[in-house]
C-alpha cells in the first residue's frame, strides 16, 4: 500500500508524490486547514489537507487520534517559520490529496505522549504502549543487537542449534516452571531454567561451537533486571580455557556496541579476581564507574576497645570496612542518619562515621561518637589507608563479611547516585576466581555458586574433597556498569569429578542417578574439555537502550508479581482440562 515510510519523508522527496500508511499521532484544526501528525515505525511526518481538496478534507474533519490511514499526497517545504529541526522530516510536509480511514479506533487508554502512565496499564494495552516511538525505538534496537550477534557468532563458527523446551529440571539456582504431562499422569516435565546440560551434550555430540538465541524461565523473585521468562545469548565451545572464552566473548560485545551504538569499548576488557571485588566494592558485580571504593581495616581493629568492630575484626567470617565519601563532611546529620536507615535494610546494626575535620590534629580533628573507643594508631590507620582528606566523612561497616559488603557496597551506590559521582560512559569488565562453593550456614550445607557443572581449578577431585571451600572455580562473569550482563566457566569433563562435586552439595549416588545419570553415563563416552558462557539478552538491550527495567525491551513482559495484565495469565484450569491431566487442586489453593 505505501511508496515510503512516514519517517522517511525528508527534503530529498520535495515535490514527489508519496504512499504513506499509519497511524493518527495528533490531529490539529486549524480553521480552515487540518494538520495531522501519522505515525509509523519509522517516525512522524506532518500531514496538512486544505478545503480545496474538499473530498480528502472531509474525511480529515472526521478522523481521531490513532485512527489507521492511507495518504495520499505530494512532499512540499514547510512554510517559513514552522520548520522543525528536532524531526527528521521536519523540514517538509506532505499535501493530502486523497485520504482514506483503513480503521477507526476508540478514544486510546492514555495519551501516547504522557511519560507517567502506570506500569499496570501500559501492560494493558502494551499494543498501544508499543506504538509509542520510544517503545518502537527499543524494539527496533534489540533486533539490530540480535542480527550483530548472529553475524559475529557465524562469523566465528557457531552452529545455531536449538534445545528442548519440556525438559528435566536444569539447577541454576532458582524454581521450575513445571508443566504436567497428559500422557504420564502424575509426572512433569520442567520448562529450562538454561539449555546448560543440553549444550553440553552437544559438545559431548562433537557439535564444537554451539550457540542460541534461547528463552529461559525461572521462578524466582522479580526485579527491575530479572524476569521469570528471558532471553540468554547461550554459548558453548569444546577444545579451549577460559582465555578463548573471554577473548571471543568480549569480542562479540564490542563488536554489538561498536555495530549498534557506534561506541568502541575498551581492548581487552579489564579483568578482577572475585575476592579483589569483594574487598574493594562489597559485591562481585562492581560499577566502575562509580569513584567510592571500600577499604579494609579489619587488621587495625583487631584489638581497639569498642567491641562492635574488634569482635569481627577477629572473626574470620567477620570484617570491617571503612567507606571514604570526599567532601562528605557537609552532610547534614538527618542525610547521615537516612543512610544509618537504608543499611539497615540489608541487616547492618548501625552505620558508624567520622567526620575529618583537620586530619593533622589526631582526635580533635576527627568529629565522630566511636573516637573515644578508638586508639591513636588505629585512627591514622584509617586515615592513611582510606586517603581521607579535611571535610571527608568516612562510614564504617562491621560484622558478618557478607552484611557488610551487601550494607556498604549498596551504601556506594546510593551514594554515588544521590551525590552525582557516577560519570558517564562504559566500564565492563570480567570478574574471575570465583569460589567453588559458598557455605549456607543455617542449612549446614554447601552451595554451588555458579552451577555444579563448572569445574574446580584442579584435577584432583580429592583435593577438591578435602577442602570444599577454599577451592577457585573455573567461572567468569562480565560486568558492564553494575550489571551482570553474563556468566560461564570452564566446565567439568570428567565423571569422577562431577561425582565428587556432587558428593560436596550433599546430592547422593542415587538422587544425583535420578536427576542427572544421562549427564554422568555421557561423560564416560569422551566428552572433550569444553567451556562456554550465558548473556542476559534483555539485560544488553536495557543497558544500550538506557532503558530502567528489561520490561522496557521486551514485547510482552511481566509484571513484577510475574502477571500479564494483557491476557490475564496465568488463570485458572478448567475441571476438565484438570481431569485430563490427572490433577486435583488442594484446597488452600482453590479460593
Ligand atoms: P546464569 O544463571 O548466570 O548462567 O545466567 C546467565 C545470564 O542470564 C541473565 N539472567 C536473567 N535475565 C533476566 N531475568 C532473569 N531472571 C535472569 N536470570 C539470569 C543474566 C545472567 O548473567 N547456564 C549458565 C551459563 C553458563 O554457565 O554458560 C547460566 O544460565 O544476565
Ligand atoms: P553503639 O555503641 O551500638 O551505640 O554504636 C556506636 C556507633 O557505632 C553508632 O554510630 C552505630 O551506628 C555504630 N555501629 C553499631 N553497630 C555497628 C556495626 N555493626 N557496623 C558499623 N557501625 C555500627
Amino acid at each position: 500500500m505505501r511508496s515510503h515510510y512516514c519517517g522517511q519523508v525528508t527534503e530529498d522527496l520535495l515535490g514527489s508524490s508519496v504512499r504513506l500508511c499509519g497511524w493518527v499521532h495528533r490531529r490539529r484544526d486549524h480553521g480552515g486547514v487540518i494538520f495531522i501528525d501519522l505515525r509509523d515505525r519509522e517516525g512522524l511526518v506532518q500531514v496538512v489537507f486544505d478545503p480545496d481538496t474538499r473530498e480528502a478534507f472531509e474525511i480529515a474533519e472526521q478522523v481521531r487520534n490513532e485512527f489507521v490511514l492511507l495518504v495520499e499526497g505530494r512532499v512540499r517545504e514547510r512554510p517559513e517559520g514552522t520548520v522543525n529541526p528536532d524531526m527528521v522530516t521536519g523540514r517538509v510536509e506532505v499535501l493530502g490529496q486523497a485520504l482514506t480511514v483503513l480503521n477507526h479506533a476508540e478514544t486510546p487508554p492514555f495519551q501516547l505522549d504522557e511519560d507517567d502512565v502506570n506500569e499496570e496499564t501500559r501492560l494493558r494495552y502494551r499494543y498501544m504502549d508499543l506504538r509509542r516511538p520510544v517503545m518502537q525505538r527499543r524494539l527496533l534496537m534489540r533486533g539490530r543487537i540480535t542480527r550483530a550477534i548472529r553475524d559475529y557468532m557465524d562469523e566465528h563458527g557457531f552452529l545455531d542449534i536449538e534445545t528442548p523446551m519440556l525438559t528435566k529440571a536444569t539447577p541454576e539456582g532458582a524454581r521450575d516452571y513445571l508443566v504436567p504431562s497428559r500422557v504420564h499422569k502424575g509426572s512433569f516435565f520442567a520448562l529450562p531454567q538454561s539449555p546448560q546440560i543440553f549444550k553440553q551434550l552437544l559438545m559431548m555430540s562433537g557439535m564444537d561451537r554451539y550457540y542460541q538465541i534461547v528463552r529461559c524461565f525461572r521462578d524466582e523473585d522479580l526485579r527491575a533486571d530479572r524476569q521469570p521468562e528471558f532471553t540468554q545469548l547461550d554459548v558453548e565451545m569444546s577444545f579451549c580455557d577460559e582465555n578463548g572464552v573471554m577473548d571471543l566473548m568480549e569480542g562479540l560485545v564490542r563488536k554489538v556496541f561498536a555495530q549498534v551504538l557506534e561506541i568502541a569499548l575498551p581492548d581487552p576488557f579489564p579483568r578482577m579476581a572475585y575476592h579483589e571485588a569483594m574487598e574493594r566494592f562489597g559485591t562481585d558485580r562492581p560499577d566502575l564507574r562509580n569513584p567510592l571504593e571500600l577499604t579494609e581495616i579489619s587488621d587495625l581493629m583487631k584489638s581497639v576497645s569498642f567491641k562492635v568492630f574488634s569482635e569481627p575484626a577477629n572473626d574470620d567470617l567477620g570484617r570491617v570496612a571503612a567507606l571514604r565519601m570526599p567532601g562528605g563532611g557537609a552532610l547534614p546529620r538527618s542525610v547521615v542518619d537516612d543512610y544509618g536507615k537504608f543499611v539497615a535494610i540489608y541487616g547492618a546494626k548501625g552505620l558508624a562515621y567520622i567526620k575529618v575535620n583537620d586530619r593533622d590534629a589526631g582526635k580533635d580533628g576527627l568529629q565522630s561518637p566511636i573516637v573515644k573507643f578508638l586508639s591513636d594508631e588505629s585512627l591514622a590507620g584509617v586515615l592513611e589507608r582510606t586517603g581521607a582528606q579535611n571535610g571527608d566523612l568516612i562510614f564504617f561497616g562491621a560484622g558478618k563479611q557478607q552484611i557488610v559488603n551487601d550494607a556498604l557496597g549498596a551504601l556506594r551506590v546510593k551514594l554515588g547516585e544521590d551525590h552525582d559521582l557516577v560519570e558517564g560512559g562504559w566500564k565492563p569488565l570480567w570478574v574471575t576466581d570465583f569460589p567453588m562453593f559458598e557455605w549456607v550456614e543455617n542449612e549446614q550445607r554447601w552451595n554451588a555458586l555458579h552451577h555444579p557443572f563448572t569445574a574446580p581449578r584442579t584435577d584432583d577431585p580429592k583435593l577438591l574433597e578435602d577442602a570444599p571451600g577454599l577451592m577457585p572455580s573455573r567461572a567468569y562473569d562480565m560486568v558492564l556498569n553494575g550489571t551482570e550482563l553474563g556468566g560461564g566457566s570452564i566446565r567439568i569433563h570428567r565423571p569422577e569429578m562431577q561425582a565428587a562435586v556432587f558428593r560436596v552439595l550433599g546430592i547422593g549416588e542415587q538422587e544425583a542417578q535420578q536427576k542427572f545419570g544421562f549427564l554422568l553415563r555421557a561423560l564416560q563416552h569422551g566428552c572433550p574439555p569444553h567451556g562456554g558462557i550465558a548473556f542476559g539478552l534483555d539485560r544488553i538491550a536495557m543497558l544500550m537502550t538506557g532503558s530502567a527495567s528489561i520490561r522496557d525491551v521486551i514485547a510482552f513482559p511481566k509484571t513484577q508479581t510475574a502477571h500479564d495484565p494483557l491476557t490475564d495469565a496465568p488463570s485458572a484450569a478448567d475441571e476438565a482440562a484438570l481431569r485430563e491431566l490427572g490433577i486435583m487442586l488442594r484446597k488452600s489453593t482453590v479460593s
